[in-house]
């Protein structure tokens, strides 16, 4: 049972087995050189203490050794993609050959499009959630557009009831006993950018596949954040970025996930480069293609190190964690926070985030009454950094990697003097 007070945020932070990792991160500081309340992870995670020095590596490394850094650097460049892979394949709970990190998250949307968006003249709709983050709306819809469909027509929406911000599992049902046959793709949100509302993906797959839909996840928000089970999931694809959960840094390389039954299925379309050719004989610049099995080969080029270094720095980070502790903490951070804010009894705000926890990642979105964003400014000049989502939403996540209780505790208390 959670308590109100300072005193109960200490004794939560001091039981905290992850409260050191707080002190591997760069926390940004205010004017007068105190900890920012940071709770934007959801946006772009804070910088590792580390990130520096493995990027560092590879400046020496190109410093020293030009060219031949491809097979002589420390950790070389030529295979420096594969150091990820083990640990990014536990973030995302998925076997090393179905993941891979390259390109953007829209670009390795548009890539799996390629690959299992394959419409034909009866079956070619596409569902996404209404609210889709509105880079997936705009890629869905190039892709109907591409393949000479209608974009108005060929995309349903799943959308939240009258009044309601959440999904129901019945309605999107509901549209593949009527569209079934016409739908082509499902591709959901994992976890909604706007509610934070995480989707059973095992529960989604499953009812597509037996509509015969290809399914595939945007998982942007869930990466890092909540666990996955992408192989379990039974996904057909899913994307991600590494900039939020993942503190790999502004802009930093996508990761895409392929499901083992896929892997060597050489007959799927696909854009190729020399990245996706056998590695064994990619430098004997033979013009045969020889497709390389699993998630890898849908590589195209020669990834940027620099960024990989990056990710690197924080996988490292994840290994050591694990998912399944930072879970555990985050539920019970999150969970944390919303109480206080309950202990508000304002009707100004209200949580639209689903309270069942297995709903849910670290977010916590708060609608403000009659979309006033004076409140959202008036707490970021409080020094709490958390961002608004156009019409009225005030999206907060505690991070359970850098977060502390006292973080989520302090942020109430200046929403509260804000309030009153
Ligand atoms: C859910 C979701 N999808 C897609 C994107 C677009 O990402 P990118 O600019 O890396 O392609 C974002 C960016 O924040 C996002 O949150």
């Amino acid at each position: 049972m959670y308590k109100t007070g300072l005193d109960f945020a200490k004794e939560l932070d001091q039981n905290d087995e992850l409260a050191s990792y707080r002190s591997q991160f760069h926390i940004p500081k205010d004017t007068h050189g105190n900890d920012i309340i940071y709770l934007c992870g959801n946006s772009l995670g804070l910088q590792p203490k580390t990130t520096k020095s493995y990027i560092n590596q590879e400046l020496e490394d190109w410093a020293h050794l030009g060219v031949e850094g491809h097979t002589e650097a420390k950790n070389p460049w030529l295979p420096y993609h594969e150091f990820l892979t083990d640990s990014m394949a536990k973030v995302v709970g998925a076997k090393p050959i179905e993941v891979i990190t390259m390109n953007t998250l829209t670009a390795n949307l548009h890539f799996m499009m390629v690959s299992f968006y394959k419409p034909t003249a009866q079956r070619y709709k596409i569902v996404i959630e209404a609210d889709a983050f509105p880079s997936d709306k705009y890629a869905v819809e190039s892709q109907l557009r591409h393949h000479g469909f209608d974009d108005k027509a060929g995309l349903i929406l799943w959308k939240p009831r009258k009044g309601e911000e959440l999904y129901h599992y019945e309605d999107l049902e509901n549209i593949l006993e009527q569209h079934g046959d016409e739908i082509a793709l499902i591709m959901i949100g994992n976890t909604n950018y706007y509610t934070g509302q995480f989707f059973d993906m095992k529960r989604i797959t499953a009812l597509g596949h037996k509509h015969g839909c290809m399914v595939g996840f945007d998982c942007a928000h869930g990466a890092g954040n909540v666990q996955l089970n992408l192989n379990d999931s039974g996904a057909d694809f899913a994307v991600w970025c590494t900039y939020k959960y993942l503190n790999s840094g502004p802009g930093s390389l996508a990761g895409a996930f392929v499901h083992e039954r896929h892997a060597h299925d050489k007959t799927l379309n696909r854009f190729t480069g020399w990245w996706s050719h056998n590695k064994q004989t990619r430098f004997n610049m033979r013009h045969e293609f020889d497709q390389l099995p699993g998630a890898e080969g849908w590589q195209l080029s020669n990834p940027p190190i620099l960024s990989l270094a990056a990710i690197r720095a924080s996988l490292d980070i994840f290994n050591e964690v694990g998912m399944e502790k930072l879970q555990a903490k985050s539920r019970k951070l999150t969970g944390y926070f919303e109480f206080l804010l309950k202990q508000l009894g304002e009707d100004t705000i209200r949580i639209i985030t689903p309270e069942n926890p297995e709903e849910r990642g670290c977010q916590l979105s708060i609608q403000v009454k009659n979309a006033d964003k004076a409140l959202f400014d008036k707490l970021t000049a409080s020094g709490v950094i958390s961002d608004w989502r156009e019409p009225d939403v005030i999206r907060c996540a505690p991070v359970p990697l850098y977060n502390s209780y006292q973080d989520v505790y302090n942020m109430v208390e200046r929403l509260k003097k804000i309030l009153n």
